[in-house]
């Protein structure tokens, strides 16, 4: 498999920033959004996923993402979950997970250092007013709408970040204390898993990780779109190739 950075757990001067996709997902049999060619039942996935798609028509990106919340509920996390728990536990404060899968899997493995910067398919909020985002595994799958308890008048969404919508400032703030205080204090890592980087700001990680100095690796089963960002690239299934780049002596 190429070039296995020498100890990569091992060593006490490692700070790893790991960026996961769709990718890791797959082998636990959650399809990828490139992979269903962005559709879903002939809807392009922008259409289900963003708010002039939801103001169109609410019951069908609720019927989406309830059959979403469904699937992702019957899967299990696979090794490439497993094994970012076990570096979790091998590096403490010098490991941070930022994810842009919404499936759940992560924490499911037991990863706790961890970010959803693309939201979780197991929060819902309100489309008109500040309701807090709170826990929900309901399904609406029969065209009902849920209505927010305090507003009266919003419809509920997903708490999920759709296209169009920006990430919350205050993960990709902590995105980048993590690479700062690594490169500063360490061997900053980064180690993008399972995803096409075709969509920023996750996809513009590795650049600024660049720019601070850190060893950059890609692990994923076709080349990615920020592909030549990264010093190394592993081409391969997630499930076998995080597993032994992780592995400790
Ligand atoms: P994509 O579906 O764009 O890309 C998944 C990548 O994983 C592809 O490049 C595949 O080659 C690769 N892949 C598939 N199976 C793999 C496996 N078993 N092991 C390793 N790699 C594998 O998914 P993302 O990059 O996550 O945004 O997409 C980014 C964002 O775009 C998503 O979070 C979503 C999407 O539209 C929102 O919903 C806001």
């Amino acid at each position: 498999m190429g070039p296995v950075p020498a100890a990569l757990l091992d060593d006490p001067r490692t700070h790893l920033l790991v960026l996961t996709g769709a990718g890791v997902s797959a082998e636990s049999g959650i399809p990828t959004f490139r992979g269903i060619d962005g559709l879903w039942e002939n809807h392009r996935v922008e259409e289900v996923a963003s708010p002039s798609g939801f103001e169109a028509d609410p019951a069908l990106v609720w019927r989406f993402y309830s059959m979403r919340r469904r699937a992702a509920k019957g899967c299990l996390p696979n090794r490439a979950h497993q094994a970012l728990v076990l570096a979790e536990q091998a590096l403490g404060p010098r490991f941070l997970l930022a994810t842009q899968n919404v499936d759940g899997l992560h924490r499911k493995a037991g990863s706790r250092r961890m970010i959803e910067l693309h939201g979780s398919l197991f929060r819902t909020r309100c489309f008109g007013c500040d309701l807090p985002e709170f826990e929900d595994q309901r399904a609406f799958e029969d065209g009902v709408v849920p209505r927010c308890e305090r507003c009266k008048r919003g419809a509920l969404r997903p708490g999920v970040v759709w296209f169009g919508e920006a990430l919350d400032p205050r993960h990709l703030e902590e995105v980048d204390d993590f690479m700062v205080q690594g490169a500063r204090e360490g061997r900053l890592v980064f180690l993008a898993v399972g995803t096409s980087g075709a969509v920023y700001p996750a996809a513009g990680l590795v650049h600024r990780a660049r720019r601070l100095g850190a060893e950059t690796w890609l692990l994923n089963a076709d080349p990615a779109d920020n592909g030549g960002a990264f010093h190394h690239f592993l081409q391969g299934q997630s499930g076998e190739l995080l597993p032994a780049l992780l592995s400790r002596r």
